[in-house]
């Protein structure tokens, strides 16, 4: 007997052959983190505990709707002086929490299953959202080097992610992200615009009315 491990119906919704190309280097894969939901919740649970989600103002003096903290070597941080990385929490002075352990698992099987191999990132801005949080469009580009694709994992409730162009006034698709799916871009795609639509009150049975979104980069 001939057994086709992806047969059409064998095939869940968290096959990695679930992949939609939105561009010549970036891609949705739905329900790719799925497998490792518990792995990282708990890690995430760690993180919040040594670095709390605080809403960061920005060089303009507006306060973001986005709660955010990171993890791993470097984070991403915006205040009255800019935007950048560093290797300290400035709420605490202490070093960002270690990069869980399955957060890099996810982060670089996302990145290769994307056709990005041997992605090594350095940081992990942690976003949270709640019910009409919105993330307007911007570049991801205070990291060092664009060689390295992004890697977006959404949580909890779901949302609408804008994905532009290269120019702010390029139009955005919009794309539906569920609790699972993990987007990547990167090549001539690292430098798109994108957002997240303000979310709508649509509670999630882990995470109740929050998105949680982990992005990963090569920042240093
Ligand atoms: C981001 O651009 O940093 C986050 C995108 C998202 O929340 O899906
Ligand atoms: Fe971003």
């Amino acid at each position: 007997m001939t057994f086709d491990l992806f047969s059409d119906d064998l095939e869940d919704a968290a096959s990695p052959r679930d992949k939609e190309a939105i561009g010549p280097g970036a891609s949705v894969l739905r329900g790719f983190a799925l497998p490792c939901v518990d792995e990282l919740l708990s890690g995430l649970r760690e993180v919040e505990q040594r670095a709390a989600f605080r809403h960061l103002v920005t060089p303009g003096g507006f306060t973001m709707s986005v709660a955010m903290t990171n993890c791993g070597r470097l984070g991403w941080i915006s205040d009255r002086r800019g935007y950048r990385y560093g290797e300290h929490d400035p709420e605490t002075g202490l070093p960002w929490p270690a990069m869980p352990a399955a957060f890099v698992r996810l982060a670089q099987a996302s990145a290769a299953e994307a056709g990005f191999g041997g992605f090594e990132p350095d940081a992990c801005l942690v976003n949270r959202y709640e019910p009409g949080t919105r993330l307007s469009l911007h570049q991801d580009k205070d990291e060092r080097d664009y060689g390295a694709p992004i890697v977006s994992v959404s949580l909890g409730m779901p949302a609408t992610f804008l994905f532009g162009g290269l120019a702010r006034s390029d139009k955005a698709a919009r794309i539906p992200l569920v609790h699972g799916d993990v987007v990547v871009w990167g090549g001539p795609d690292r430098l798109r615009y994108h957002g997240v639509l303000p979310l709508e009150d649509r509670p999630h049975a882990l995470l109740g009315s929050r998105r949680i979104n982990l992005t990963f980069r090569k920042a240093g």
